[in-house]
């Protein structure tokens, strides 16, 4: 049976004019109803400052859904509109909640079974100001089926992180916050610990004694896109690496079990164990860079310090690299080297694993490598090396690829997450102690990315990376095997 939302329920989207909305929650929502997995009876309803009524909310959203989803059907969008309202207010406003209440009353009536789901879509230091409206306006109550959605990320660091987890506490029970990070949501992200489980042969592999080091790559060739008011407190390190980054790390190196109702568990053992290498120079353990203009994809682009709302000093950076170490005995020594940025080549997301050459083998021979590919063309890479012809050892690449193409009940990640949340599963989020975790191991780097003298190299847009990272990594002795 395709996972669908079996009972009526109203999801209220705080945020609703934003660009994560438009971008990825209306395309999910929309998806739901088209693959048919939504009751007859369900609202969306959005909140949000900007003034708008139903019908020019509705406009956008059907104006994201068509931008978002190739297979956007006029007749389906023209019926899933009828589901959706708009509620203008500021989140400090009583009386803007108490009229929300007013309206899901009017829209649940004759409900026999519901659900609410909030959704948080806004900075966190608004979470409390939302949290404490839903409670006084009735609108949680404690006794219906209730999700609080928050999106990543949780604080900006591991203090504020405590702030917001005890102001979300005081209003909600534990069980009913679910942290969402979309990559988990990601088919391609999920097999991670599939792939590992269900195949011995690649079990194996995944060993120090075999493995040179690993990198993960999660490179964008999208720029902020009118998100400076976001990204100028934020910048790559706090956006990607504290909850993306970690989680692919997570699920890569935890212990398989096959009981998924301890996947949480595991993957938090998993980050428990990360450490950044003893070393006398943070500047060995981490690199920043921020992009100039430049040209992506044919076009002409400008640099981080000229797009709109930024400052024209600005230190933010946008892309980051980071070596890390884990304690799993399996990985024992191996080095992990993360790095994501905005504005490079192209976008990608990969595992790549360098082997060990135990020994010289000969002309043109070079490691093993083993690529798992996380986005696009999505699958696996496996790069042996065969005899070239001839009475010398001389070697040529042999490549064993497959796309990994999603085949089955594919959603996109936050339709998927969605219908987790109104199962009440909890799984594929994140735990309050996974994220206190990682804010705990990546608190020092990040004060360390903040200080003046901490060099922020510069890219051009559409470039591979700040060339600073070559030999950065070239002092351990190795080179990017990707990009
Ligand atoms: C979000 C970040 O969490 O992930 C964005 O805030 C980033 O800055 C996005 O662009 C990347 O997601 P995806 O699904 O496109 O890889």
């Amino acid at each position: 049976m395709p996972l669908s939302a079996p009972s009526p329920f109203s999801f209220m989207l705080f945020g609703a004019s934003g660009h994560l909305a438009q971008l990825k929650l209306y395309p999910a929502l929309f998806t739901l109803a088209y693959k048919r997995r939504l009751p007859e009876q369900y609202n969306i309803v959005g909140f949000a400052r900007s003034k708008m009524d139903d019908d020019s909310f509705r406009k956008l959203v059907a104006q994201s859904i068509r931008e978002h989803v190739p297979e956007a059907n006029e007749s389906v969008l023209k019926e899933f509109l009828t589901h959706v309202y708009y509620r203008q207010g500021q989140y400090t406003a009583a009386t803007a909640f108490k009229a929300l209440h007013r309206q899901l009353q009017t829209l649940e009536s004759g409900w026999k079974k519901k659900c609410r789901l909030v959704y948080f879509s806004v900075p966190p230091n608004v979470f409390s100001t939302i949290s404490q409206n839903l409670r006084k306006s009735r609108i949680y109550t404690g006794d219906i089926p209730f999700c609080c959605i928050v999106e990543k990320p949780v604080g900006s660091d591991f203090k504020s992180f405590e702030r917001v987890k005890a102001q979300l506490l005081k209003c909600f029970a534990a069980e009913e916050i679910y942290l969402l990070d979309h990559y988990l949501g990601k088919e391609a992200v999920r097999n991670l610990y599939y792939l590992r489980y269900a195949n011995p042969v690649l079990e194996r592999l995944l060993k120090h004694t075999l493995i040179h080091h690993v990198e993960i790559t999660v490179a964008e060739s999208v720029g902020i896109e009118q998100r400076a008011g976001y990204f100028e407190h934020t910048g790559t390190f706090r956006d990607m690496f504290q909850s993306h980054l970690m989680m692919i790390m997570a699920l890569l190196t935890m212990h398989l079990h096959e009981d998924t109702n301890t996947l949480r568990e595991r993957r938090l053992n998993a980050l428990k164990q990360l450490y950044l290498p003893p070393t006398t120079s943070m500047d060995d353990v981490v690199v920043q860079g921020q992009y100039t203009q430049g040209t992506v994809d044919g076009k002409e682009v400008p640099g981080y310090r000229e797009e709109n709302g930024v400052a024209p000093k600005s230190r933010t950076n946008t892309y980051a690299a980071l070596r890390l170490l884990t304690r799993m005995s399996r990985w024992a020594g191996v080095p992990f080297y993360l790095r994501s940025g905005k504005r490079l080549e192209k976008k990608d997301t990969r595992i790549s694993i360098r082997f060990q050459e135990l020994h010289p083998v000969g002309k043109g021979s070079a490691p093993n490598q083993l690529h798992i590919i996380l986005f696009g063309e999505a699958g696996m890479r496996l790069e042996l090396q065969t005899k070239l012809g001839g009475p010398e050892p001389a070697f040529r690449p042999l490549v064993l690829s497959d796309p990994l193409v999603c085949v089955g009940d594919c959603l996109p990640e936050h339709s998927f997450l969605l219908l987790e949340a109104i199962h009440s599963r909890q799984q594929w989020f994140l735990s309050f102690e996974e994220v206190q975790t990682a804010w705990r191991l990546l608190d020092p780097v990040q004060t360390h990315l903040g200080k003046k003298r901490t060099p922020l190299y510069t890219y051009a847009a559409g470039s591979r990376s700040p060339e600073e990272t070559d030999a950065w990594l070239a002092k351990d002795g190795t080179s990017w095997m990707y990009l």
